[in-house]
């Protein structure tokens, strides 16, 4: 369907970089008018002079709420209205530390962007969709947030709070022609990655896990991510609320069948 979100309008927090400026890129290709939002002013603003007049920065820190609500405002103001939120922004922790080991200094920070920032982000655009005739939210997860495993126990805490208050909401919100979906990534390489454990380390990770727990022995890309977002984002997703689409390879469909051993 070309042109899918022409006329709409879409803020992508954490559109500056990763999985963000992929979406960003995908949404202007079906036609909508994009603000970016991030913290990140100097490549925010970049971006936003290369795409041209459909892109708008605003600079935001999704962890305070004033700062969300101002910016639900300002793509009203700019764009005339809000169709689709897309709740991205997201940071991670260190990557080795295991429960005993663990302080919770991050904890405050990594729950305040990923969950606190997800609710914000929804209910602020929430109030402008359910009296402007309805949206659609997606809320970027993690297979983290769905399936159990070690390290970075506050990322994967926060990322399975953002599924089951999407759930939550999304029932609450169907009234108002409101959708609210959650798409849960696998690894693919992004400064998100690389600031959890050490940056080279990244690539050789990701290899030794397609090797071997991923079903589909291919990379994962920012533009795969970006392809589910649209999806949810626009018309062709019009009956589907409340739910999670992994996007991971296969990598949390379940065990990979046992073979037999061969006879010798
Ligand atoms: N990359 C992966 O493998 C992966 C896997 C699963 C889920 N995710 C999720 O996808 C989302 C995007 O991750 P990414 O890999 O693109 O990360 P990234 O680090 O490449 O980009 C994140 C962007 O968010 C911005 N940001 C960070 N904190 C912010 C805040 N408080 N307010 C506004 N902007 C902020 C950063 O400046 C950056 O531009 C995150 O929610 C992440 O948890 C990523």
């Amino acid at each position: 369907m070309a042109e899918e979100l022409s006329g709409r309008v879409a803020v992508v927090t954490g559109g500056a970089a990763g999985l963000g400026r992929a979406t960003v890129e995908r949404l202007l290709e079906d036609g909508a008018r994009v603000v970016i939002a991030d913290l990140d002013r100097e490549s925010g603003e970049s971006l936003a002079t290369d795409y041209g007049p459909d892109v708008r920065f605003r600079q935001t820190d999704v962890a305070v709420a004033e700062q969300v609500q101002d910016l639900v405002g300002f793509a009203v103001k700019e764009f005339g209205g809000l169709h689709l939120m897309v709740n991205n922004a997201g940071i991670s922790g260190a990557m080795h530390q295991t429960l005993l080991d663990e302080d919770f200094a991050d904890f405050q920070r990594i729950l305040s962007v990923n969950l606190f920032g997800v609710m914000t982000g929804t209910q602020t655009a929430a109030r402008h969709m359910a009296v402007n005739g309805g949206g659609s939210i997606v809320n970027i997860s993690s297979i983290g947030g769905v399936q159990a495993g070690p390290g970075v126990l506050s990322y994967r805490a926060s990322k399975s709070a953002v599924i089951h208050f999407t759930k939550c909401v999304a029932l609450d919100l169907a009234e108002y022609g409101i959708r609210v979906n959650c798409v849960a990534p696998g690894g693919i390489p992004t400064g998100l990655l690389a600031s959890a454990t050490a940056a080279e380390e990244v690539t050789r990770r990701i290899r030794a896990h397609m090797a071997a727990v991923q079903p589909l022995k291919r990379q994962g890309t920012a533009r795969d991510v970006a392809e589910a977002v649209a999806y949810l984002g626009g018309d062709r997703s019009l009956h589907v609320t409340g739910t999670v689409l992994t996007v991971d390879g296969g990598t949390t469909a379940g065990l990979k069948p046992m073979r037999p051993a061969s006879a010798s």
